[in-house]
């Protein structure tokens, strides 16, 4: 442990004032959150990969610590070249994490501790398994147009050789265009070749997509987090071809018009549905690194509505440099527009594509991340192991696809073999070498602790004066000098 005192970083300072006042927030306005990473949160079968029989296993954790709601990372059947961000089948669970009757088990679990369970949905891309794809390369009847297929040109220098359709990069770089043999043509895909993009300009694909999220519904889960929003549409001519943009400023294939349409419909389609079976609000997560202007969209106008939570980012520019004023500018930008406009708010620390917090803001800086986190208004949403400082596991290389992996080390539970993750010491990613003082059990123990302090403040959390975060109860906030960032409710 470093000895500088915190105060001479940074100090936020939450004063509390409580008022008699009636709490209509409804479950997820105020939702402590928590992203369980499937693969590395707990193994019940000692094969070194985590499974949905450990998370059943575990969850009364989630519950000692205050959290109210957890989504999970997809754990559809895939051949996982994007660790599941490839489905291959969409309604059923990839043998690595178990079956659906697990499944059942897990939602049941969840139901009995009172938590939420939201899935992942990935709905801008399947992986190249998939059935839907194969029979789109065959043009099978009712699937020629579910992907974005198009010919591409000829090129002048190289007879009989394609070029593709226009310049456009793919999020993991290279081209976004692939060129299939068998049906003779390119295809798109945002990200990895192995994860072609729907076509969502086809009625069959949206509906094949709401039945996907019926499927879920029907088994009990509370909402989804949608994966990849701004990629959902890419821009097309009114002649059918696709116009070149500066890779720096992705015009045409991100943020299009229609997907704010798209989310209107799934928002919809949830809420017609708990009309229909009743229970509590099903809710929808988009991710988003889009400009709040955009995120403001998604959320909606005022009469239609997309996601209630637009997942906001800011909060990961917040390092070990940043001072009072810093945080209070990226707070601004958030409270500015969509706390003003909508009274809604939530606040991130990680995922399992970005480093962790620690590494980002240093050991000392890592509780008062969690002050700012909870003392602010809405949803938190912590990435496992934030709540007792886990760091990152090797280093990030220079291919983003590939160097995502540091953030996903196995959970440190406690210090027997493999962190009380897996019964086995081969884990499909190496565990931190710090689990033995790291750990949920010791943090627990301890007098004081990271974990002690997150636990502490998921109940204040949920006190009256922390709930009532409308703007006419007083709330506010401001850096009152460079080193003190103060937050009343
Ligand atoms: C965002 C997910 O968080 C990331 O892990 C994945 O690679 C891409 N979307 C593609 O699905």
């Amino acid at each position: 442990m470093s000895k500088t005192p915190l105060y001479a970083v940074l100090v936020i300072t939450i004063s509390l004032v409580y008022t008699a006042v009636a709490v209509t927030v409804d479950w997820w306005e105020n939702a402590s959150l928590y992203q369980i990473y499937p693969r590395s949160w707990k193994d019940s079968d000692g094969n070194g990969i985590g499974d949905i029989k450990g998370i059943t296993e575990k969850l009364d954790y989630l519950k000692e610590i205050g959290i109210t709601a957890s989504w999970l990372s997809p754990i559809f059947k895939s051949p996982m070249v994007d660790n599941g961000y490839d489905i291959s089948n969409f309604t059923e669970i990839d043998p690595i994490f178990g079956t659906l009757d697990d499944f059942d088990a897990m939602v049941k679990k969840f139901k009995e501790l009172d938590l939420k369970i939201i899935l992942d949905f990935v709905p801008n891309h399947s992986s190249d398994e998939c059935e839907w794809f194969q029979k789109s390369i065959h043009r099978e009847n009712g699937y020629e147009d579910f992907y974005i297929w198009a010919d591409g040109f000829e090129d002048p220098q190289n007879a009989g050789q394609k070029l593709p359709p226009s310049n456009w990069v793919s999020v993991f770089g290279g081209p976004m265009w692939t060129w299939n043999e068998k049906r003779q043509q390119f295809y798109l895909h945002q990200f990895l070749p192995q994860q072609p993009d729907f076509n969502f300009r086809n009625e069959i694909v949206r509906e094949k997509m709401l039945d996907v999220l019926k499927f879920w519904l029907d088994r009990g889960v509370d909402g989804f987090r949608i994966d990849a929003v701004p990629y959902m549409f890419e821009k097309v001519n009114s002649d059918g071809t696709y116009p070149d943009e500066d890779p720096k400023n992705q015009i045409y294939t991100q943020n299009q018009n229609e997907t704010v349409e798209l989310l209107y419909d799934w928002r919809n389609f949830l809420e017609s549905y708990q009309k229909q079976n009743g229970g509590d609000t099903r809710i929808l997560l988009a991710e988003a690194y889009s400009p709040i202007a955009m995120l403001d969209r998604y959320f909606g106008n005022g009469t239609h509505f997309g996601a209630h939570i637009p997942f906001n980012f800011d909060l990961w520019y917040v390092t070990k440099a940043s001072n009072a004023r810093d945080v209070q500018r990226l707070v601004d930008g958030w409270m500015n527009v969509m706390w003003k406009k909508h009274q809604t708010a939530n606040w991130l620390t990680g995922n399992h594509d970005m480093k962790r917090v620690i590494e980002r803001v240093g050991q000392n800086k890592t509780n008062l991340v969690y002050f700012l986190l909870t003392g602010l208004p809405g949803v938190t949403v912590t990435y496992y192991g934030e709540e007792i400082g886990m760091s990152n596991v090797g280093s990030q290389n220079s291919s983003y696809q590939a160097g995502r992996a540091f953030a996903r080390s196995p959970f440190q539970w406690n210090d027997d073999i493999s962190a009380g993750f897996s019964s086995s010491n081969k884990t499909w990613l190496p565990v931190a070498n710090n689990y033995k003082t790291v750990n949920v059990k010791n943090q627990l123990a301890a007098e004081r602790s990271s974990l002690k302090v997150f636990k502490a403040l998921q109940k204040l959390k949920q006190t009256p004066a922390f709930k009532a975060f409308k703007k006419q109860n007083g709330f506010s906030y401001k850096a009152v000098n460079d080193n003190v960032f103060q937050i009343i409710r």
